[in-house]
């Protein structure tokens, strides 16, 4: 099978629009289409700031997989409808090995040739980044097919500006054969090592999470300015939705996830997506959403706000209970502990509460975990080019791993009561509160990336207040 063979993929394969074909290009006609262009007007093509960083990564990987070739996909796109598809995206450690964020190829594909040592451009292998390079003026593809063709898609990147841009050799897709013995994505030995590979963060990496947050802060702003346009709507949650995605269209690439806008009761479902509720005065809404910048990199952000400027008593108590975890949680991060321990903070905080308020069953059994009930999801997973990044990794090396500077991570509790929970008074029914923030650990302890964005139960009123 050919390289370009092996790229066709199901939704090619099914696809048939020749019914609506209206254009039969000749060879006439093709030639008329490859002339009476003036010359492309060429940018000055750099080398990205990414490429050193990225050339580390790979050589990491060319390590520790001497003699065998490895083969990192970036994926293709995929499809929605018919010829209709989803935006690509690139897989996340595609984009961290080479650099190559929203501007990624479908199709891309890295390769790591082995060689003997110290023969290729990198210590164990060659590596060669593959992608389908531009259909020519001089092509029918060119203006015929939709996927490829510059004239219904924009201009692609050229193989040789890719290659000054990452610093990486690039070739054309048609060029590559894959081959059985390919240690690919789908293997678990390479998606482990991949995601451990990034469970620390460079200076690069860092400060992309910094933009990611700071972009994110800016679409909480917007929603709160607008939540009276939100409170006017018959889906408000939906009007938070798409304004948060405004912003992140036009500062980022995209969100980094399905933005959760959860109002009242809705706050209580843990990735409440469906955002088709209202946004009601005298309730609460939880809002979960991050800016995934065109690097790839995403924050994820939670804020909890009280929608008519002011909490309720009780609402305000469990806010108080939240935010006293997530500051305890805060406060125990530095390099030497391990990440589990960061959960088991902000969970006896949790507890304490529950105890307090008489949530505890009058005939308890040692050892079971009753307030977990308000609280099922964990405190914090590592945040990256992924939302849940480094998923693959073993469990030694995140949930018990010790803390390392440059590891980026959430910091997240919350407490949820849903209606109908009888364990809880009625009046605790309905409320939901989860406070999240992105932690980067420190020599010395760790950074709240974003603070800046109001926590207290003072600066949340103020900050609703402000904008009414
Ligand atoms: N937004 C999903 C999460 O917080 O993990
Ligand atoms: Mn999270
Ligand atoms: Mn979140």
């Amino acid at each position: 099978m050919t390289a370009a063979e092996n790229q066709v993929t199901t939704h090619e394969a099914q696809i048939d629009n020749s019914a609506r074909a209206t254009l039969a290009p000749n060879e006439e006609f093709v030639a008329y289409m490859g002339t009476g262009w003036a010359p492309l007007e060429t940018a000055e093509i750099t080398a990205w700031e990414v490429a050193p960083f990225a050339k580390q990564r790979r050589d990491a990987v060319s390590a520790a997989f001497a003699g065998r070739r490895v083969v990192v996909a970036a994926g293709i796109m995929k499809q929605r409808a018919n010829d209709t598809f989803y935006m690509f995206r690139a897989d996340s450690s595609f984009s961290h090995l080479t650099g190559w964020g929203a501007a990624a190829q479908p199709g891309a594909i890295l390769v790591f040739e082995p060689t003997a040592a110290g023969a290729g451009n990198h210590s164990n292998h060659d590596v060669t980044l593959y992608f389908a390079a531009a259909a020519g003026r001089d092509s029918a593809e060119f203006f015929t097919n939709s996927e490829t063709g510059e004239f219904w898609i924009g201009p692609t990147p050229s193989l040789q500006d890719v290659a000054i841009q990452l610093q990486l050799q690039t070739a054309d897709l048609a060029e590559f054969s894959p081959s059985a013995a390919d240690v690919t994505l789908e293997d678990a030995e390479l998606g482990q090592f991949l995601d451990e590979l990034r469970i620390v963060k460079d200076e690069f990496e860092i400060s992309q999470m910094e933009a990611a947050v700071a972009a994110t802060a800016r679409g909480f702003q917007e929603v709160v300015a607008g939540l009276d346009e939100a409170i006017a709507a018959e889906r408000g949650e939906r009007v938070v939705e798409v304004m948060f995605h405004k912003h992140a269209r036009v500062e980022g690439n995209w969100e980094g996830y399905d933005t959760i806008a959860a109002a009242g009761e809705h706050a209580c479902t843990l990735h409440w997506v469906q955002n088709t509720g209202a946004v009601k005065p005298g309730d609460l809404l939880l809002l979960d959403a991050g800016v995934e910048v065109d690097s790839l990199y995403t924050a994820d952000i939670t804020r909890t706000l009280p929608i008519s400027g002011k909490f309720t008593a009780v609402q305000r108590r469990v806010y108080e209970a939240v935010l006293e975890a997530a500051d305890a949680a805060f406060a125990v991060v530095r390099p030497g502990i391990t990440f589990h321990e960061v959960h088991d903070t902000a969970l006896a905080v949790i507890e304490k509460h529950v105890k307090e308020w008489g949530f505890w069953p009058t005939d308890a059994k040692p050892n079971v975990p009753y307030h977990r009930r308000y609280m099922v999801h964990g405190t914090s997973h590592h945040l990256g080019l992924d939302v849940h990044d480094c998923a693959r990794a073993r469990r030694e090396m995140y949930y018990d791993r010790v803390l390392e500077p440059g590891m980026v991570f959430t910091i997240e509790p919350g407490l949820y009561f849903h209606p109908g929970d009888t364990t809880v008074p009625q009046e605790f029914w309905g409320i939901g509160v989860r406070i999240e923030d992105d932690i980067v650990v420190t020599e010395t302890g760790a950074v709240n990336l974003s603070a800046d964005i109001p926590r207290s139960v003072a600066d949340v009123e103020a900050w609703v207040n402000r904008q009414k």
